[in-house]
């Protein structure tokens, strides 16, 4: 039975209002700091919660890893297939009815199992994404969604994370965001490929000949700025100028800030 809190919002206490938010969002959400990536977020929620049917659901996580990022209501009426790489991820994992120690590139369902699928920061992690995607086409429902939560190659942290090593990306993880255990077994940042289907517009192209129609698209601020303004501001002082410098001399509405997006593709 899912619970529901009737919440005043001018008299709650903050631990009441903290209560209530840890009722409907997940803890990954949650800790997310205010900004553009938060509010992404809620809207991949709010149509997850329009465009899902009702009743009992089929969710597979790719790369799942022992986070999710859907929300609890979706969660709860969900049968979760995990499938991930790491032993340790997969030995992480309290959510899911059912995880795998798998590679998504070759893993395969029964065709029409899933009424969603979500591949969230993994995409970028695989060097065949092309065969991850063409097993997502198949094992999903029709009217099914995929949603994929990516970092932008074509932005400012998209361009450093592509072309620098992976020692740079762990020691960002453990100095910047204060990541003690970055990079032990089990735990993030995990080695990057970029294949070239993780660019927004290679992607499009290939949900268009794959009967994957867009329902939601969304670049957003990488939640990274703000974390970094909070944390260091004034290493993030320097990277926001470099910023403005580099979206006032691109062409058009460029900003190099868009680290990340959400696409919602729908199974036609
Ligand atoms: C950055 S983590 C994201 C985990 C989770 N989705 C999240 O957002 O917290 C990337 C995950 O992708 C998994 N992964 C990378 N390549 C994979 C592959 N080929 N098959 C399955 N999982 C993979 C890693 O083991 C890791 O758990």
């Amino acid at each position: 039975m899912t619970k529901t809190f009737a919440l005043d919002p001018i008299h709650a206490t903050p631990a009441e209002t903290t209560t209530a938010a840890a009722a409907i969002h997940p803890a990954s959400l949650l800790a997310l700091p205010p900004g553009e990536a938060k509010q992404s977020l809620l809207t991949v929620h709010s149509i997850l919660d329009a465009k899902l049917p009702a009743g009992p659901l089929s969710i597979y996580e790719a790369g799942g890893g022992s986070t999710s990022f859907l929300p609890l209501n979706v969660l709860r009426r969900a049968h979760i297939t995990v499938v991930d790489i790491d032993p340790d991820q997969i030995r992480n994992n309290d959510y899911a009815q059912e995880a795998i120690l798998g590679d998504i590139q070759s893993h395969r369902f029964a065709p029409r199992s899933f009424d969603l699928i979500t591949c969230y920061n993994v995409i970028e992690h695989v060097p065949d994404v092309e065969a991850a995607l063409t097993g997502f086409c198949e094992a999903l429902k029709q009217n099914g969604l995929l949603l994929i939560g990516a970092p932008n190659p074509k932005s400012l942290s998209g361009v450093v994370t592509k072309y620098s090593p992976h020692w740079f990306h762990v020691w960002f993880y453990r100095h910047i965001r204060g990541e003690k255990h970055a990079g032990l077994p089990g735990e993030a940042p995990f080695p990057t490929h970029f294949h070239p289907l993780v660019t927004l517009s290679n992607l499009e192209a290939f949900a268009a000949e794959h009967g994957l129609q867009v329902i939601y698209r969304k670049t957003y601020e990488s939640p990274r700025y703000p974390e970094m303004r909070r944390r260091k501001p004034i290493l993030a002082a320097l990277v926001d100028a470099a910023a403005r410098t580099m979206n006032a001399l691109l062409p058009g509405k460029t900003d190099v800030r868009h680290g990340d997006y959400h696409v919602i593709l729908r199974k036609l």
